[in-house]
């Protein structure tokens, strides 16, 4: 891997002030060096449908599957839904699993941030979203987990993240992260 590189970030909320959202936002600047993080809009993607598959795709499945091949990591950062992933979530993850044969996620490098206002930092979903990784073959960090429980108390009015053992976590986790980038790439 040469140069800067380029983890993408999937948000499972399409709430304007989603607390997964604004955890992503907190993440950005605790990027280590050589690393950039961007967002990856997921809210326009059609629902899947292999019909449309079959002749020309929609535009932003193509642009979608486009964008998940040039990075070299996705972070994903989802709420829980009934114990389990937000649809457009799921979604977003089979549009770019698709056509048969063509799973954009394959060998793509992973890790998973569950948020909750709740007390369990959205496990359910967390490790639900663990398993379709691993039909995608999303090599997953396993270490640190993160549930990030009691979201609503994390941020201030403005949406910025005022809880400091969080950042502190956050920091370690996305060092993590890179550190297992770079040792699974040179394998
Ligand atoms: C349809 C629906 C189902 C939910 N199910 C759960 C759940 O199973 N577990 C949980 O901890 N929170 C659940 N919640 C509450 C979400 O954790 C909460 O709305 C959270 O703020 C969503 O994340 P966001 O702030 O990033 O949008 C649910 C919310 C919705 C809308």
């Amino acid at each position: 891997m040469n140069g800067m590189k380029k983890i993408g970030i999937i948000i499972g909320s399409l709430r304007k002030g989603s607390f997964c959202r604004r955890a992503a936002l907190a993440l950005i600047p605790l990027a280590p060096k050589g690393v950039e993080l961007e967002i990856l809009e997921i809210g326009g993607l059609a629902m899947y449908n292999q019909d449309l598959d079959e002749g020309a795709p929609p535009p932003e499945w193509v642009a979608f599957r486009e964008q998940i091949k040039r990075i070299d990591a996705i972070l994903f950062i989802t709420p829980e839904y009934n114990r389990s992933i937000p649809a457009v979530l799921k979604n977003a993850i089979d549009v770019a699993s698709r056509p048969q044969g063509k799973n954009v996620w394959n060998g793509k490098l992973g890790a998973v941030m569950s948020l909750s206002p709740g007390g369990l930092g959205g496990f359910g979903a967390n490790h639900h979203l663990r398993q379709t990784l691993v039909c995608l073959n999303v090599i997953t960090m396993q270490q640190p987990e993160a549930y990030i429980g009691g979201a609503a108390t994390l941020f201030n009015e403005q949406g910025e993240l005022i809880n400091d053992t969080t950042r502190t976590f956050f920091k370690q986790f996305i060092d993590a992260f890179n550190v297992f980038i770079n040792r699974v790439s040179r394998v």
